[in-house]
């Protein structure tokens, strides 16, 4: 991954944004304070691939309950992990939190490995989660992108280039603004925004902790980004 230089303004304003209005969820730690268990941060990163935050809630709090660690999931009996996974759909993923379980006892002695290039090779853990992972619970330094933060950053840098084209572009801007001191926090502060106020259709731009670094609001085009190629 390219190392553009560091711009340390915008992680700034936004790690200040979370400060005071981080969405209190049950697998995040409290702004700023230690990062939370990593099997809860894995556990979290995926149920919430293919399933809405309100709806992870119920199932997450159940299976870590039953399940509190890696040891007691990799010894469950596969049917009662799939009966439990019931209703949140993608069973591919439970087969693979499963798996994952059961490699991570058999040959990491039951903790996850720290970095997201180790955490790309175990079932289940595509690149993207393998960031949120090494980001939130161990303090890698990576740049952590989903679609709400593709919006984001598109209209930070006043991307213009139209999605998918434009991803290596903007995955070289959230490295660059991605900070070393904290980046669990700023990628879920990223994921907060883009799911509040740098919404796709009627973004709060007058309120946004970054208007005053988001080019595309001072050109006053922040909701025609970022652009789609025609079908
Ligand atoms: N979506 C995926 N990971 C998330 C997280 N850690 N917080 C909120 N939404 C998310």
């Amino acid at each position: 991954q390219q190392h553009t230089q560091y711009s340390g303004d915008i992680a700034s304003a936004l790690l200040a944004y979370y400060d005071r209005h981080a969405r209190d969820l049950p697998w995040r730690s409290p702004p700023g304070t230690p990062p939370p268990d990593s099997y809860r941060v894995w556990m979290s990163e995926i149920m919430l691939q293919q399933t809405t935050v309100a709806a992870v809630f119920s199932y997450f709090e159940k299976f870590t309950e039953r399940w509190p660690d890696f040891a007691a999931l990799a010894s469950a009996d596969d049917a009662d992990v799939m009966a439990a996974w019931a209703g949140l759909g993608y069973y591919s993923r439970v087969r693979n939190l499963i798996k994952c379980a059961r490699v991570v006892v058999t040959e990491y002695g039951g903790e996850l490995p720290e970095t997201s290039v180790e955490l790309a090779k175990l079932p289940g853990i595509g690149a993207y989660t393998a960031a949120a992972i090494a980001a939130i619970a161990f303090g890698e330094r990576v740049a952590v992108v989903d679609a709400n933060v593709e919006r984001v950053v598109a209209r930070l840098f006043a991307i213009e280039t139209p999605l998918p084209a434009a991803k290596p572009e903007i995955r070289v801007a959230v490295n660059a603004i991605t900070p070393a001191d904290r980046p669990g926090d700023f990628a879920q502060a990223m994921m907060d925004l883009g799911a509040s106020l740098c919404s796709v259709r009627n973004p709060q731009c007058l309120i946004c902790p970054l208007k005053m670094h988001c080019a595309a609001q001072k050109a006053g085009f922040a909701e025609t980004l970022p652009r789609k190629a025609a079908k």
